[in-house]
């Protein structure tokens, strides 16, 4: 199956993407995780992602649709994936169209997480990652056990450089004037399942799951 999750920084993309690829088995594809990586690593994407990351703001498109060709290429992708922050500008969506396109594939399912922007600030500061295993918790929604400590592995919790206020500022105003457009774009083509993310976080992984199998 071949999925792509949209919804505003913080709706929970990422917390239910590590969900929903165990439940369907394909493979998870983050463009943010992938700057992340390279920004971690230093390479020459990694510094050129910064400039736009460290700001809130959109990566060019040249670069992104880059990096998604070359995963989507991949052998682990035939029997589908999830990619999670891609599209999210329409050039970004037309290009993916014609790379899956050369791929002899398509889209079956465009899930998008409903959250209040109100809400969402207070997702985004409050979040922690894991710096071993990069699962992600949040100080009040989502707390681990023991305080900055990770459940699963003992690793060190750690606060995202664009988790600050300011900056998810800027992430809402790119995404309110670049992406949520994007959202008529999968609705004409009958693509787009509509999922309400403010739910608990067991509640929304069941509603994407019965979604996908059809039956929401
Ligand atoms: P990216 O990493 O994709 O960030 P994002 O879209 O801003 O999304 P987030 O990861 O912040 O949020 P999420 O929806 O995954 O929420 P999460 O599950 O963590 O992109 C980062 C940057 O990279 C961009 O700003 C841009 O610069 C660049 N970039 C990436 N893709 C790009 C592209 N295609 N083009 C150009 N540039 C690109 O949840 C948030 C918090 O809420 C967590 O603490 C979680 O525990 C909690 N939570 C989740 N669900 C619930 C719930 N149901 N109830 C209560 N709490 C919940
Ligand atoms: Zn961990």
């Amino acid at each position: 199956m071949n999925i792509l999750f949209m919804g505003p920084p913080g709706a929970g993309k990422g917390t239910q993407a590590e969900r929903i690829v165990e439940e369907f088995n394909v493979p998870h594809i983050s463009t943010g995780d992938a700057f992340r990586l390279a920004m971690k690593q230093g390479t020459p994407l990694g510094l050129k992602a910064k400039e736009y990351v460290d700001q809130g703001l959109l990566v060019p498109d040249e670069i992104t649709n880059g990096i998604v060709k070359e995963r989507l290429a991949q052998d682990d992708c035939t029997n589908g994936f999830l990619l999670d922050g891609f599209p999210r500008t329409l050039q970004q969506a037309e290009a993916l169209d014609v790379m899956l396109a050369e791929l002899g594939r398509s889209i079956d399912h465009v899930v998008n997480l409903k959250v209040d922007r109100g809400l969402l600030l207070a997702r985004l500061t409050g979040r922690r990652i894991c710096k071993s295993c990069a699962t992600t918790y949040h100080v009040l929604f989502n707390p681990p056990k023991v305080e900055g400590i990770c459940d699963k592995d003992g690793g060190e919790l750690y606060q995202r450089s664009d988790d600050t206020e300011e900056k998810v500022g800027t992430r809402l105003d790119e995404y309110t004037s670049k992406t949520a457009p994007l959202l008529n774009y999968y609705s004409d083509k009958g693509l787009l399942r509509e999922v309400d993310g403010e739910k608990d976080i067991n509640d929304v992984t069941s509603d994407i799951v019965s979604c996908l199998k059809g039956s929401l």
